[in-house]
């Protein structure tokens, strides 16, 4: 739009908006950034599995944000991550560096962050001991990963903030969890499970964020189910099923431009408009993509370099064209007791459904796994519970149109979860004390769950303990006899929060936090509430904002929990499924009144909000990053065969090969340890399209399903190493001829980190 077109437009927009009663817009803006992380040698974090490293990309994490603001009022932001949790550490730093760079506009009051809990990215950047003793201790590359990250995003989402409205949308969605643990939930008292038609939380709440000028730019979702769709073996890094959804609905966006294509039109494929993109831009005469653009055209081989990092402008570029890229995020919530294995639990052994109340095949847990709907295949499982949750928020998106109204407002405080006095309803009328706990771990906690079995000989229902646990607990310390009282009836196996060397095992104190848009309220968390704890506390907050004199609310709120924001505190379970003790009660840290306590710390925040008194902001959590201690070894150095050069092909395609859509085409290359540089918003792989003569353009990468980058060690301590590209050819890739690139940086004995690229032959997609 030219500058005098725009001039006459202004005034009869902004008639248009007085005319609709829009006075109330928002200032809303959005962003994302590549959160990836180290692709070798990292142990991912969530199954607590020795043995699960990284070793290649599935597809790629992102750090999705949005920005709410009053025009000239108070704002609210939110992050969404794809990681397992969020760390209380990383949660530290990023204020920190926020502060810096904007003063108190962004501060841990107004901001959460949240993981998705995918179980498929590298671990080691939470503080405290517990979570990071299967990753070696601390790892920095995964910490600043997540920091850099998280402050890139919120850059982006800052610079684009503009005037705009948010929509809330909500609906069913039955197929994309089930509840693991049954048993406990039925323990729950009847009256109150006959209020509800299931046994875990269908709803899935979508808001929509619509600039005033561009339309659509993005949308966020909460709906509760676990990150397990890939199991407790897969190495590859992967958001899983919420990691996969957001991808597919961007790209959804992307091939749709905003319109009304249906999502089971859709296929997964998004190079069309990427390619296009670069046309488009270059028709635009942006002169430094025009640059970028023939830049792709015939590289000489020693311009690696320049392309390594012109790659990636390209991607970073493309999402800044003319607009912001369009940013879908699928947000966690209360989870704690659901699986995406929807299938159900079977004994790998006999194939019969496993024992109801322990999970266990012939009394032994390590047998027992839950089956996805993709089941033999985890990729399918994890592609088809994202793709039921992207079809889902699609509905919800295009049918949204309840505006959001009024007030942004937030309340933070932290608590001492450790010693607590709670008081809660007595039987049969009036009120009594209880105490939470300092944090412990039950027996049943090493059993793990269906979704990923512990290894050991626990079972999940465990009030007895092995004595054999019991004796190696004991080295570390054992419970006094008033916490195991307090944990009553959890045996203790980890007392967690009384072990303090050489530093903090647990935390203590914890924030808790209600961000407000108009009538949708997020509750944060710290940690996995199960479906009826989630239940407890919505209805809990609901009642003090609805009731009473005030009339900040009218009936109409919607609330949301935000789960595993801003730190990491395991499970909270209500008291009757704690006394079932299986894996998630076992994980519920504070003792049988967790819930009780956080349900008290909500109603006391709920209140502050809407009579507008402050609260306390509560003891600070420690900064323990300089006590972090890491014995994940560095980088030594890399090497190829004599006479081979990094990049180099070691198993090319079958010459003048042809595949067939649906086909499989597998490249190795002579590679490089992936840590010595993350790429990222860049790629390890890429799949290239030729365009005329001997122009290559860029088709599809590491972030793209139907590809992945697999990394390997002929030897645990060989300094070679291979990088297998897998690339099964998308049903919508164009018919043509392509060609597999493989990027990468070695690391000489020196420490010198050098770039490299290899390209397999060229081969026929037909
Ligand atoms: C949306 O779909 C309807 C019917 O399917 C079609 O008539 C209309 O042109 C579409 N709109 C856009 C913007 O594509
Ligand atoms: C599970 O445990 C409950 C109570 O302990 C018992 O009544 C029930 O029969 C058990 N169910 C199965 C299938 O073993
Ligand atoms: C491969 O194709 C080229 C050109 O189409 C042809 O000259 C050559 O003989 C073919 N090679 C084989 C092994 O089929
Ligand atoms: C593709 O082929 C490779 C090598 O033949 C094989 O190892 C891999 O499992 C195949 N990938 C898929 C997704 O089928």
């Amino acid at each position: 739009m030219g500058r005098s077109v725009r001039m006459i437009w202004l005034p009869i927009l902004l008639l248009l908006l007085l005319e609709s009663g829009m006075a109330s817009d928002y200032l809303i803006g959005l962003g994302s950034y590549d959160i990836t992380g180290p692709a070798a040698d990292v142990n991912m974090m969530g199954y607590a599995n020795t043995d699960q490293m990284t070793s290649g990309v599935h597809f790629r994490l992102r750090a999705r944000a949005f920005i709410v603001a009053e025009p000239h009022g108070k704002r609210v932001l939110f992050v969404n991550l794809d990681a397992c949790m969020a760390s209380q550490l990383v949660t530290i730093k990023v204020f920190e560096r926020l502060k810096a760079r904007y003063g108190d506009l962004y501060t841990e009051k107004n901001v959460a962050i949240s993981g998705i809990h995918t179980h498929s990215g590298p671990g080691g950047y939470l503080q405290y001991i517990v979570y990071i003793v299967t990753s070696l201790g601390f790892v920095r590359q995964s910490f600043d990963a997540l920091v850099d990250g998280i402050e890139q995003t919120i850059i982006l989402a800052h610079d684009n903030i503009r005037s705009g409205s948010v929509y809330v949308n909500k609906g069913e969605l039955l197929d994309a969890g089930i509840n693991r643990s049954p048993s406990a939930y039925l323990n729950n008292p009847a009256a109150e499970r006959n209020k509800y038609k299931y046994d875990v939380d269908k709803e899935m709440t979508l808001l929509k964020f619509v600039d005033n000028e561009w339309g659509p730019v993005g949308s966020f979702n909460w709906f509760a189910t676990h990150g397990t769709s890939m199991g407790r073996t897969n190495s590859l890094i992967s958001g899983d099923n919420k990691g996969a959804a957001a991808r597919f609905m961007e790209d959804w966006f992307d091939q749709n431009n905003g319109g009304n294509t249906s999502s089971d039109e859709f296929e997964p494929n998004r190079i069309p408009r990427r390619v296009s993109n670069i046309i488009r831009i270059a028709n635009d005469n942006h002169h430094e993509l025009l640059e970028l653009a023939a830049s792709f055209e015939s590289l000489p081989g020693k311009s690696t370099t320049r392309f390594l990092s012109l790659s990636r402008r390209v991607r970073s570029v493309l999402r800044q064209a003319d607009r912001p890229k369009f940013v879908s995020a699928f947000c966690q919530t209360n989870c704690g007791d659901v699986s995406p294995n929807v299938l159900g639990a079977f004994c790998i052994d006999t194939g019969v459904p496993c024992d109801f109340n322990h999970s266990t095949c012939g009394g032994k847990n390590e047998l027992c796994y839950g089956r996805g709907p993709g089941y033999p295949d985890e990729f399918e499982s994890n592609r088809i519970i994202g793709q039921r949750q992207f079809k889902k928020a699609v509905e919800l998106f295009s049918a949204a149109s309840e505006k959001l109204n009024g007030k942004i407002d937030y309340i933070h405080t932290y608590v001492d979860f450790s010693n607590l006095e709670v008081t809660i309803p007595k039987e049969g009328g009036g009120t009594t004390t209880v105490k939470t706990c300092p944090a412990a771990m039950g027996f049943a906690f090493a059993a793990g769950t269906t979704d990923g079995p512990g290894a050991f000989d626990f079972k999940q229902g465990d009030d007895q303990g092995n004595a054999f646990w019991r004796l190696v607990r004991n080295v570390l310390k054992t419970p006094t006899k008033e916490q195991a009282d307090c944990q009553q009836p959890k045996p203790i196996l980890l007392d967690t929060g009384e072990m303090k060397q050489p530093y903090d095992w647990a935390p203590s104190i914890l924030p808790v936090q209600i961000l407000r848009i108009g009538q949708m309220v997020i509750l944060s968390v710290p940690g996995e509430f199960t479906t009826m704890a989630g239940r407890r506390l919505r209805d809990a907050v609901k009642k003090v904002l609805t009731s009473g004199s005030s009339k900040e609310f009218g009936s109409n709120v919607h609330i949301v929990i935000a789960g595993l924001t801003n730190t990491y505190s395991q499970y909270v379970t209500t008291y009757e499924e704690y006394q079932m003790q299986r894996y998630e009660g076992a994980s519920t840290l504070y003792g049988p009144h967790t819930l009780s306590a956080y349900i008290q710390a909500f109603q006391k925040l709920a209140t502050a909000l809407v009579t507008g008194k402050p609260v306390e902001p509560g003891p600070q959590p420690p900064d323990l990053l300089d006590k972090q201690i890491s014995l994940l070894t560095p980088v030594v150095m890399d090497a190829t065969p004599i006479g081979t050069k990094f990049g180099t092909v070691s198993a090319d395609v079958p010459k003048n090969a042809t595949f067939k859509r649906g086909g499989n085409v597998t490249v190795a290359f002579w590679s490089a340890c992936p840590r010595n540089d993350l790429m990222t918003e860049g790629t390890f792989a890429l799949v290239e399209i030729l365009r005329g003569k001997d122009t290559w353009e860029p088709a599809y990468d590491d972030d793209d399903l139907c590809l992945r980058f697999i990394w390997s060690r002929p030897s645990k301590l060989s300094a070679q190493s291979h990088a297998t590209i897998q690339w099964i050819v998308p049903q919508t890739a164009a018919a043509g001829v392509y060609r597999i690139r493989h990027f990468g940086a070695s690391k000489n004995l020196l420490g010198t980190i050098k770039h490299f690229t290899g390209t397999s032959s060229a081969f026929v997609v037909a």
